[in-house]
């Protein structure tokens, strides 16, 4: 929704916030280099930075330094190609190790050394971030990455589209080409140097089917071009098919000569072009993908096949272990998706050439709000393996909602999978240990291969991923491929200082919000282990709870009339056993497994006692109520911080926080009811399915509007919404019971990806409020249904009410004409149905006061 707030208000606000305060559309990230308060700290300084490479890299390291310091410290620095006296020296290394760099002074000033050009770039933002975080100076130990993969994952269409992109449109492609202007590609690479990510995968996994014709790679050679002076080097996603497709061969079968001798060829053309290429990202035999299993090939077959003809030029393949039956038959109780990864990949174990690198998901299953740790981590003893998590938050609210995903990600990364040691015995192997790959080292000793990937999907949005709080987890992505031992709380007390300035209250409040945000999400979502519980059929956003179970996607958690959850025991699945002896006991017993895993693992009756004491349906009930309620709090707390932060930004986050405070009830209501109704237990504080102060818009007084059932039923109060049809507009009227006062007034509607409703709030036939529901909703795409995707709210503040004060919502429908056959992903998917596109201004209820319990749990 929009709210339409006068243009006064704005240049009030805008005055209101003083001088320090200017408009910024988050572009910079955190690589804004405002002022810093106390400059003085750094007065001895130098001003003069010396830098005698001549590489694009170091070139582009010395003028970031010169950039930085000059805006942080509020006095000129200038570049040099040498200096006498006192200056800061960028200067390359060759005996630090690879990709390092370390900062050190002595009487010639300060040196910033790297081992390479780029690390030379990595030392120059390290530093720089030092001083936008005011720390002291010192001379430090040589700081290396973890890992040689840090890379990100585009899911970039050519035709622009973006895979599972929040935030606008692709930034390196547009109607089958690569753009003709590339600044946001070398920005971004900028970004990413700046938290020492090297390589940016730019297409979507699943990959166009003509990637590697030559017309596209003499394109992709300009995105390297831009992408090289930061140090990022490129990687493409290819479809195993090419050698039939793009080569013309009859077969693709990755142990047929041909086909060799069509990768080998086509890999040379590649480093011809892009001498630098990184290599190729392969999804194969999974969601509909064709792989090697065609010809009765395996993984390593198609992998090896790939890497030899990247050998001779130093590229590697990313294999995807997201490898799965997504036609899984629902009635096999032994049936089990999250089987997969191991079952498909261990018996290839130590097939696998060098530079191939299996890319693991996180979790079993599929980026959800929490799921335990792939076993597959620990079954590969002599393979490389890498990460891959997902900053672009696909189930995690996609950058409408607050979600500090490193939080989740450390979690992940500290896991301690107690695998063998080569003398049998459990040792401590967490999850960083194996993929920077120490645990599982080479013959001769050295680590393995490995690292790090995040699924980002910027787009062209100014600040790249939409919400402004979103840019934290590509920070702290960087920073823990960098180094995966980096506290989280350090990360996010160093991006909100970079991203929104060092104003105490802003450093004693942002963190905060962002280091209780995942277990906030995860609270009104899908707790316990279930999975995320949101619409996987459609737009993995609004709650669609029923959508996981009953077909062969095997996200399933088994809601049942006697108890819920995946029996993954050594009765059910046998999924448990796929982990190393002591953390498979440990998942086993119902004694030891943790309460937020519980339903990933067991089978349980609503009514079963939790470690915590409560009733499982009892806790996700109070978790509900508390985690919505978390989630409102959000906005008095950004709105404490008012006129500390530029007026666009904090507006923009403002209304994101309101958005998200709606949803959460949406997500809160939708999930106790169905555990209401599924379980029979009700809620022992009698909230569920009791909201005070709520009207159905379908009990109340209509003129115009007409009742339907919104499906799945409980992503509206009551199963229906009202809506209208009436060119003419609709209204609901009430009469107001409630004693006299000020009071919130919220509206739940829905709002579709196509129209523009308008609404307008009267008390006495007084308008009071109005707005129009041009939300960008993040499906950002096509849902044409009012769902758990498009239901969201209004919240009118402090209307002053009177006992039979008469209260009435005015509803315009768009019914635009034009409107009524928009359809292109309805008709790109079959599991929508067609219908009208009209928005019919759907209304769900009116609320007047808190809605639900607000007393935290
Ligand atoms: C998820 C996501 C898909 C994506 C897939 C993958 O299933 O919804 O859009 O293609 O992951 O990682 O390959």
């Amino acid at each position: 929704m929009k709210h339409l707030v006068p243009k006064t208000f704005l240049i009030a606000a805008c005055l209101s916030v003083g001088l320090t305060a200017k408009a910024e559309d988050g572009s910079a990230a955190w690589l804004r280099y405002a002022p810093i308060a106390n400059a003085k700290q750094y007065e001895t300084l130098p001003a003069v930075i010396v830098s005698r490479g001549e590489s694009a890299s170091e070139r582009a390291a010395a003028e970031e330094l010169r950039r930085g310091l000059t805006s942080m410290l509020g006095r000129p620095f200038t570049v040099a190609k040498n200096g006498r006296g006192a200056a800061i020296l960028l200067t390359a290394d060759a005996h630090l190790p690879s990709e390092s760099y370390r900062i050190a002074r002595n009487i010639h000033g300060l040196h910033i050394d790297g081992s390479s050009p780029a690390a030379e770039l990595y030392g120059v933002f390290h530093f720089l971030e030092l001083i936008a975080s005011q720390r002291p100076i010192r001379d430090e130990k040589t700081q290396s990455p973890s890992a040689t993969i840090r890379w990100t994952d585009e899911w970039d269409n050519l035709n622009g589209t973006i895979e599972r992109g929040y935030a606008g449109r692709s930034i390196f492609f547009d109607n089958g080409h690569v753009r003709a202007d590339l600044t946001r590609a070398g920005e971004y690479a900028r970004l990413l140097a700046s938290v020492g990510i090297n390589g940016c995968n730019v297409n979507n996994v699943n990959a166009d089917l003509d990637t590697l014709s030559p017309e596209h790679l003499r394109e992709f050679a300009r995105i390297a071009d831009v992408f090289r002076p930061w140090g990022v080097k490129l990687a493409l996603s290819i479809d195993l098919t090419s050698p039939q497709t793009i080569g013309g061969l009859d077969t693709f079968d990755p142990v047929d000569p041909k086909v060799i001798a069509w990768w080998q060829s086509k890999a040379a053309e590649i480093y011809k072009l892009i001498p630098d290429f990184a290599g190729f990202t392969v999804k194969a035999d999974s969601e509909g993908r064709k792989g090697p299993s065609q010809y009765g090939r395996t993984p390593a077959d198609a992998a090896n096949v790939l890497a030899r003809a990247l050998k001779p030029h130093g590229g590697v393949v990313l294999y995807r272990g997201f490898v799965y039956n997504n036609h899984l038959d629902w009635n096999d109780r032994k049936a089990d998706r999250a089987r997969a990864g191991v079952d498909n990949f261990v018996k290839n174990d130590g097939t696998f050439d060098p530079n191939v690198i299996i890319q693991i998901k996180e979790g079993p299953i599929d980026f959800q709000a929490r799921e335990p740790v792939s076993p597959l981590f620990a079954a590969l003893h002599k393979t490389n393996v890498a990460i891959e998590v997902q900053t672009a938050q696909e189930y995690t609210g996609q950058q409408r909602h607050m979600v500090f995903l490193p939080s989740m990600w450390k979690w992940v990364l500290d896991t301690d999978l107690r695998a063998p040691g080569a003398d049998g015995k459990p040792r401590a192997t967490p999850v960083k240990s194996i993929v920077t790959g120490h645990a599982f080292p080479n013959a001769d000793g050295s680590a393995r291969m490995g690292g790090f990937i995040s699924v980002t999907n910027v787009g062209l949005d100014a600040n790249w991923l939409h919400h402004p709080m979103a840019m934290a987890n590509l920070y702290g992505f960087g920073r823990l491929a960098w180094n995966p031992d980096t506290p989280v709380d350090e990360i996010a007390n160093t991006w909100s200082t970079m991203t929104w300035g060092s104003d105490a209250a802003v450093r004693a409040t942002v963190p905060k919000m962002l280091l209780g945000s995942w277990q906030v999400y995860e609270g009104h979502t899908g707790p316990n282990g279930i999975g995320t519980l949101t619409n996987i059929l459609g737009y993995h956003f609004g709650p669609g709870i029923e959508s996981a179970e009953r077909n062969g996607w095997g996200q399933w958690f088994r809601g049942e009339k006697d108890g819920i959850g995946m029996d993954r025991t050594s009765a059910g699945t046998g999924y448990i056993q796929q982990y190393p002896p002591e953390l498979a006991a440990k998942y086993e017993s119902l004694a030891t497994i943790p309460d937020d895993l519980l339903l990933f693992f067991h089978h349980v009756p609503y009514d079963y006692r939790l470690h915590s004491g409560k009733t499982l349906v009892q806790s996700i009930y109070d978790t509900h109520y508390a985690s919505a309620l978390a989630a409102a709090e959000y906005v008095p707390q950004w709105k404490s911080l008012q006129g500390r932060i530029d007026p666009e930004r904090y507006t923009q986050t403002l209304h994101l926080f309101e958005f998200q405070a709606g949803h959460a009830i949406v997500w809160r209501d939708a999930i106790n009811q169905w555990f209401a109704k599924q379980s029979g237990i009700p809620d022992a504080m009698h909230r569920v399915g009791n909201d005070p102060g709520r009207m159905e818009a379908e009990a109340v007084k209509a003129d115009g509007f007409t009742p339907v059932d919104v499906t799945p039923w409980e992503t509206a109060s009551g199963g229906k919404a009202m809506v209208c049809h009436d060119a003419k507009g609709c209204t609901l009227t009430t009469t107001v019971q409630q004693p006299s006062g000020k009071y919130n007034v919220a509206v739940q509607y829905y709002d579709m990806w196509s129209g523009i409703s308008r609404y307008e709030l009267l008390v006495d036939g007084k308008r009071v409020a109005q707005w129009s529901a041009d939300d960008t909703l993040p499906p950002a795409q096509f849902d044409a249904a009012p769902d758990g995707q498009t239901a969201t709210r209004f919240t009118a503040q402090g209307i002053a009410l009177h006992p039979g004060a008469t209260m009435t919502l005015h509803a315009m429908p768009d019914m635009r004409s034009e409107l009524e056959h928009v359809m292109p992903a309805a008709e790109a998917n079959s599991q929508l149905r067609p219908r009208d596109y009209r928005e019919f201004a759907p209304v769900d209820y009116i609320v007047i006061g808190p809605d639900g319990d607000l007393t935290p749990q």
